[in-house]
């Protein structure tokens, strides 16, 4: 493991306890439910999910209510067990979602969701989702990507690392974004097909309460119109069959 992944693996160990609380309330659910929303909307109803980076199984327990069974796999052991509380019953592994710890063809669907920009080698996670994918089978990502409001995040996170300030995603891991053109590359050179790319969220947890208010009013309109303004990245893809 890099002194980078031992970095985000001891972060994720000390919020454990209070990650939850970060999306515990209408807001935090809204951003979640949204985002993984277009998720669910994208991998098959019922299958067997691998989530890469599942934290507290906040995916998990969607994708099981809709009628899907599923295993995470998180870097932090923390994570992980909050993950096993709340889906109990459920496979939860600790490792790294470059090497995945599964047989070739074991998912319908492989799932990732606020991960992908800590990924020290994307090309390795994907080829191994694709590995571990039944052909045919889908995978559905979303990340912060390389856009117009993200250009001033790696500062703002250097600098509320330096201030000391407690926050679940606030602080310097060296994350990297990407845009459309190097997501579709990354998701073709793995081999996958039917890859679709998105721009999704405007009105983001953090802001402060008129401007969420707005944000969120008029997030469809921006999602559909202004993509610039968007900061998520949503990619679908599908593993083709033989
Ligand atoms: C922002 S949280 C998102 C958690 C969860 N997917 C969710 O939607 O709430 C990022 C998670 O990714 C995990 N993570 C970061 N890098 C990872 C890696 N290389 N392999 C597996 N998990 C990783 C962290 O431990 C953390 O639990």
């Amino acid at each position: 493991m890099t002194v980078r992944q031992e970095k985000i693996r001891d972060h994720y160990d000390s919020v454990a306890d209070t990650y939850d609380h970060h999306y515990d309330h209408p807001r935090g659910r809204n951003y979640h439910t949204h985002i993984s929303n277009y998720l669910i909307k994208a991998l098959p109803e019922k299958g067997d999910l691998l989530d890469i980076g599942c934290g507290t199984g906040l995916f998990v327990e969607k994708y099981l209510r809709h009628g899907g069974t599923a295993v995470g796999l998180d870097i932090s052991r923390k994570m992980t067990a909050r993950a096993r509380h709340r889906c109990a019953g459920c496979e939860f592994a600790e490792g790294n979602g470059e090497t995945l710890p599964f047989r070739n063809n074991s998912f319908d669907a492989v799932s990732s969701l606020l991960v992908f920009s800590y990924v020290r080698d994307p090309e390795t996670m994907l080829s191994e989702s694709y590995r571990v994918l039944r052909p045919g089978g889908a995978i559905a990502i979303c990340t912060l990507g390389k856009k117009l409001l993200t250009r001033g995040i790696p500062a703002l996170y250097q600098i509320s690392e330096k201030m000391n300030v407690r926050h679940v995603v606030m602080k310097d891991f060296g994350e990297h974004y990407y845009n459309e053109d190097e997501m579709n590359d990354l998701f073709n050179q793995a081999g996958f097909s039917d890859i679709a790319v998105k721009w999704c969220s405007f009105a983001h947890i953090d802001m402060i309460d008129p401007l969420y208010n707005l944000a969120s009013k008029i997030e469809p309109f921006v999602e559909k119109r202004v993509p610039q303004l968007a900061y998520n990245i949503f990619v679908s893809a599908k593993k083709p069959r033989e």
